[in-house]
């Protein structure tokens, strides 16, 4: 069976169940640097942080480093394996940040139909991090209903591979398995900060688009090799 077949529920329990831990546990660079930039000077004032949402949250790095700064964190991710990581670290940690495992296919089709608006559940943020997949994922209906998840004066923070990772000044890197980090993932599209913006759907004057941008990142892969990665990183602000 190809990978475009397999089922995604499948595929990504096969994938955490694989392994003790598939990724660091700690948030994603590129997510704490926009947050702290953009996010985190925009809820300063004496209502401070609201409710955040993680779309594929894996074990819950982000989550769990939105709770720890204020956020009353959420994440969702397809994988009850993951979740439950993500649920074990967020007691070990005492957070009270909470995960819940769904797939966000059925989840979009949900939010879509509710169309968004005050009776909808809405969010001070909402984030997806490299929520990409080899598998099944109505990716553009996802990042759709995302932004209708999004409150007014709200965020949007959505962060994706936009390249393979390649070695500083050669090829890209050839993927031999996964590793602590973001490297090992499988094949799959590789957004640009254009293409993120049309699946999203952004349209004035609702929203206001802060960043939409690549950023080239240092990593070190599992075997320790520095390798520089490609994220597209998008910021957008709901307008009031
Ligand atoms: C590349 S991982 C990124 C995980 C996490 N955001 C991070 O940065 O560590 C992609 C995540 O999306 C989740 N995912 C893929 N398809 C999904 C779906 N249809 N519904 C919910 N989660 C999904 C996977 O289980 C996986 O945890």
């Amino acid at each position: 069976m190809s990978g475009h077949e397999q089922d995604p529920v499948t595929f990504w329990e096969e994938r955490y169940g694989g392994e003790d831990r598939v990724w660091s546990g700690k948030v994603n660079a590129s997510l704490a640097a926009v947050v702290a930039e953009h996010v985190g000077a925009a809820t300063s004032g004496s209502a401070g942080p609201g409710r955040s949402l993680d779309l594929g949250c894996g074990e819950g790095g982000d989550v769990l480093w939105l709770a720890e700064r204020g956020w009353d964190a959420a994440g969702i991710d397809i994988s009850s394996t993951a979740v439950a990581r993500a649920q074990e670290e967020a007691q070990a940690r005492g957070l009270q940040a909470r995960f819940a495992a769904e797939d966000l296919a059925e989840w979009a089709v949900r939010v879509l139909a509710a169309g968004g608006g005050a009776a909808a559940d809405q969010f001070d943020l909402v984030t997806a991090s490299f929520l990409q997949s080899p598998v099944h994922l109505p990716r553009t209906n996802v990042l759709r209903a995302a932004a209708l998840s999004v409150a007014p004066g709200g965020h949007l923070v959505v962060i994706s591979h936009g390249a393979p990772p390649v070695r500083d000044g050669q090829g890209p890197v050839v993927q031999h398995g996964p590793g602590p980090d973001h490297e090992g993932h499988a094949p799959h599209s590789f957004p640009t900060p254009e293409s993120e913006l049309d699946d999203l759907g952004l349209g004035a004057p609702s929203w206001e688009v802060v960043v939409a941008e690549t950023r080239i990142r240092d990593a070190l892969t599992g075997r320790g090799e520095r390798v520089l990665n490609s994220d597209t990183v998008i910021v957008a602000r709901r307008l009031t």
